[in-house]
């Protein structure tokens, strides 16, 4: 790990600073939290992993047409990245119902969506990282209508990128959080991370509920064997070529 002074210390991440102003280091780090970080542990080998993963599929999507903030992979765990600010805003796309949609909604754990649902929360842990409609949006100044659609229309190109890629690993994309931010020429790009910290997994050759969960719902719900689950999405992952 650098010994250059963080910019900034998130709960899955460490974001240092680089001799050039535009490229940062992105450190992904074993810790896991979930709940608003009420619940924490350490998932052996995470962050490589989630480093792995996400380096992967940036590479994906920028083969597919989308601007992500990924440069390369200097290390195991860490990813050098343009410089962007990041929008406050967590879009999350939902193609099955889980988690907080069955909560908020009463729909069955895994009823298939009619269409891609794309969800808006305000990235602020001290709130509780609420949702967001369009109109809260404006009013709190986040994003303009267009940058809304922009976000939408990105969102969903992502989702229709990866529900394939997916596919091809016999995994089912069930829902995924994203986040975008503006690099210094005020272009949208892809940010953060996509992996199993950030999506819901399903594994379509396995033949109950809790043995095809691939992701943080391990965790979240102690489901047990989460280092292998995230192991089991690296491998399929980097054995597509991209
Ligand atoms: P949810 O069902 O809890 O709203 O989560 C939807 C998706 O977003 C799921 O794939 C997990 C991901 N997610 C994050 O990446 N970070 C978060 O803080 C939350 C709440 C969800
Ligand atoms: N990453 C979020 C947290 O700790 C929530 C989650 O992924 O469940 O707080």
């Amino acid at each position: 790990m650098s010994a250059v002074t963080p910019l900034y210390e998130g709960k899955a991440k460490i974001i240092y600073p680089t001799d050039n102003p535009e490229v940062l280091l992105s450190y992904f780090k074993d810790d896991a939290t979930a709940f608003n970080a009420q619940k924490k542990g350490q998932i052996i080998g995470k962050g490589a992993m989630n480093c792995a993963i996400s380096a992967h599929l940036f590479k994906k999507l920028a083969s597919s047409g989308i601007p992500t903030h990924f440069i390369d992979q200097p290390s195991a765990n860490e990813m050098r990245v343009k410089a962007v600010s990041i929008i406050p805003i967590e879009v999350v796309v939902r193609n099955i119902a889980a988690g907080s949609l069955c909560q908020q909604t009463g729909l069955a754990l895994g009823t298939a969506l009619p269409f891609a649902l794309v969800d808006f929360y305000y990235k602020d842990d001290a709130l509780g990282d609420p949702m967001l409609s369009p109109d809260r949006i404006l009013l709190l100044n986040i994003a303009t209508t267009d940058q809304i659609d922009q976000l939408r229309q990105m969102a969903l190109s992502i989702n229709q990128i990866l529900t394939e890629f997916f596919q091809s690993c016999s995994i089912t994309l069930v829902d995924f959080k994203l986040e975008f931010g503006f690099d210094s020429r005020q272009q949208l790009l892809l940010a953060d991370e996509i992996s199993p910290d950030t999506c819901r997994l399903w594994d379509q050759a396995a033949t109950d509920t809790a043995a095809r969960v691939l992701d943080k719902d391990r965790f979240r719900q102690d489901l047990g064997n989460v280092e292998q689950a995230y192991a089991q999405v690296m491998e399929r992952v980097l054995s597509q070529v991209v």
